[in-house]
């Protein structure tokens, strides 16, 4: 029967992208999960199958063989998988073969950190099959030794969010610390549908950054003062104030160049519904946006972005991080 283990996907409600230059960034964890089970297998092989992506592939010797889907495709989804899987057995001496089946509640390449969610679930599903204890701190720092062969060079807000859970304020020098949201942030996530690479995008700001930093430097200011105004905004629960900040957040976003017409087209209709403010989360480039909405004004929003296009669902910010579902 195996193990089965589960971590969250994130909105970003601020600082997306400058948190990879060190500022501050507000991670909400939702009730979405990806969800792992591990097992062991006789052939010292890892195998992996995702349901959702329609993928399976075996690694053996230093080789892969698919066994439904495109090679390179599931070659390259599953690589994070197997360095986390390597990490965890390296960590605590194991030369074991395991199948790892993966099933997500969470839209992949969308911003919502679907592969840290896979990445933490399989890591601490490995751990409990081979019944050594891992802390939480642990299961983060092999998430993202994961996540840097996929992302470059990630801020680790995404692994943080997906081990630990929460309301986080994140930041790469001083980690993280836990936010009090005591309301929920009434919020409709729309997907655009159009896949991205959160790699290709930090690479777009990166260039940026390197050829205006002067340019750059108040941006990252005004993306910290947001964060900062956007604390006071959760604890005083002034969704007004929140969804003006995300709008000039929006526009900060889309001046490092990670918007694209896809997401503007989702933001405006979220907007002209009567949105108190939109913005895009994650990398950009597609994946998903966010609308903040009064309650009574959610509904019209979330047809909104329907009509506009795109793929509306309402999400709750959950307390629960990495755990095992079963042993
Ligand atoms: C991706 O969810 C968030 C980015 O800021 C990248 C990162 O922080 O690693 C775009």
């Amino acid at each position: 029967m195996g193990v089965v283990a589960s971590a969250p996907a994130k909105i970003i409600l601020f600082g997306e992208h400058f948190v990879v230059y060190g500022e501050p960034a507000i991670v909400l964890a939702i009730d979405r999960r990806a969800y792992a089970t591990v097992d062991f297998n006789d052939d010292k092989s890892l195998h992996v199958k995702s349901s959702n992506l329609k993928l399976e592939g075996c690694f053996k010797d230093g080789m892969f063989k698919v066994e439904q889907g495109d090679a390179r495709e599931a070659r390259s989804r599953f690589e994070p998988v197997r360095l986390a899987v390597e990490k965890v057995l390296a960590k605590y001496g194991a030369n074991v073969g395991l199948n790892v089946e993966i099933n997500s509640t969470v839209p992949v390449a969308a911003g919502l950190g679907s592969s840290a969610a896979v990445v933490a679930a399989v890591t601490a599903g490995v751990g409990a099959l081979l019944k050594v204890k891992m802390s939480k701190e642990d299961v983060f720092a092999i998430a993202l030794e994961a996540e840097k062969t996929v992302h470059g060079t990630p801020s680790g807000v995404d692994p943080a969010i997906a081990t630990y859970g929460g309301s986080i304020l994140f930041q790469t020098d001083t980690g993280f610390k836990p936010l009090e949201v005591k309301a929920q942030i009434p919020l409709v996530i729309g997907d655009t549908g159009v896949e991205r690479f959160t790699r290709i995008q930090v690479e777009k700001v990166r260039k940026i950054a390197d050829n205006y930093p002067q340019v750059m430097e108040p941006l990252r200011k005004a993306a910290r003062e947001i964060v900062l105004r956007g604390i006071d905004a959760l604890k005083e629960n002034d969704l007004d104030t929140l969804g003006e900040l995300m709008n000039i957040n929006q526009a900060l976003l889309y001046g490092i160049g990670v918007s694209d017409e896809s997401l503007e087209w989702l933001i405006n209709a979220a907007r002209k519904a009567g949105a108190l403010g939109a913005k895009l989360t994650g990398a950009g480039g597609g994946g998903c946006m966010i609308a903040l909405a009064n309650d009574e004004k959610l509904g019209t929003v979330q047809d909104a972005i329907m009509r506009a296009g795109g793929r509306p669902f309402m999400a709750r910010k959950t307390d629960e991080g990495v755990k095992i579902e079963r042993t």
